[in-house]
């Protein structure tokens, strides 16, 4: 191979190159790496949270202003997301790809007969409303444009049960629904709509289910080590840059024909069973 050959190879392409981008929930985990990994491909960006610290030090570690920026903005509010959405128009002059990642997982809630109906209500709220939220107003502004890129996060919770409270499994079924009906309505325009469903990957949401004396390195590594031992693919870890890798094909041209589908960032893990020990 010619030096040249080897450079090319070695010198990612990249596949975003003046794309406008909102990131919801891009302070923290998946979405801080999705915000990370768009921006090394060239996108501008607009991460939207309620972590303002976090979002601001995201937005200062790239220290590239006129490319990333920060708004506070709760995707419970219509409003927040409808002016987050304004916001990324007046600053980067269109809105190409809209990532609704903002999700929380809700608290442990393993008898139905105690169910506390405000926690199901925050957890759809959050999850399903503030992801329609993201699509009707990311809409908006590419129903017009003819063409964009709405990618949703959902998780393997979308297709199987017995995953995470009742809530959770719930509003991930939500987001996979609306994911397909909103590229049904959509696709007339343009305009592609898909989720990604991820494995568990070791952040703040997946870990809000230890108490927190026991969020230390070790309840890290043990969490690790059972996702692990849990999943499909041996031997190798699930982490945020592989979700925001899926996130980056759905959300770029290379998935131009691709609508309506949740891609399974999973390594197997809801496409096998192995209760049976066939193979195990
Ligand atoms: N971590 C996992 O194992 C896993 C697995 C499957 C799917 N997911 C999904 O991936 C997405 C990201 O999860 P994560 O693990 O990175 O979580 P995280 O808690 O690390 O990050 C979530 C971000 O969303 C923000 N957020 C929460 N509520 C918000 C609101 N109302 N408005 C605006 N921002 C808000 C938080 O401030 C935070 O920055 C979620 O939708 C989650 O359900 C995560």
């Amino acid at each position: 191979m010619s030096t040249t050959g080897v450079l090319l190879a070695s010198t990612p392409t990249p596949r975003l190159s003046g794309k406008v981008a909102l990131v919801t929930g891009g302070a923290d985990g998946i979405g801080e790496s999705i915000v990370r990994l768009f921006h090394s491909h060239g996108a501008k960006i607009c991460i939207v949270d309620v972590q303002d610290n976090l979002g601001k030090q995201v937005c200062e570690s790239l220290n590239d202003e006129a490319n990333v920026v920060y708004f506070h903005g709760d995707v419970t509010v219509e409003e927040d997301v409808s002016h987050a959405v304004d916001f990324t128009v007046d600053r980067f002059g269109t809105l190409d790809i809209i990532v609704n990642n903002a999700g929380i997982s809700g608290s442990p809630s393993p008898d139905i007969r105690e169910a506390d109906l405000s926690e199901f209500d925050k957890v759809f709220s959050v999850n399903v409303k503030g992801v329609f939220h993201g699509m009707k107003h990311a809409a908006r502004i590419m129903i017009p444009n003819k063409k964009g890129s709405i990618v949703s996060l959902a998780s393997v919770a979308s297709v199987i049960g017995g995953l995470g409270p009742h809530a959770y499994t719930g509003s991930k079924h939500a987001v996979l629904g609306l994911t397909k009906n909103v590229a049904a309505e959509l696709g007339k325009h343009g305009i592609r709509v898909n989720c990604v469903s991820p494995y568990g990957v070791a952040t703040a949401l997946s870990m809000a289910h230890l108490a927190e004396e026991e969020r230390t390195e070790d309840a890290l590594a043990g969490f690790r080590d059972f996702t692990g031992r849990m999943g499909n693919l041996q031997g190798v870890e699930l982490t945020t840059n592989d979700v925001a890798n899926a996130v980056l094909f759905l959300a770029s041209d290379d998935a131009r024909y691709i609508s309506g589908d949740n891609l399974m960032v999973d390594g197997g893990f809801t496409s096998v069973n192995h209760t049976l020990k066939v193979f195990r």
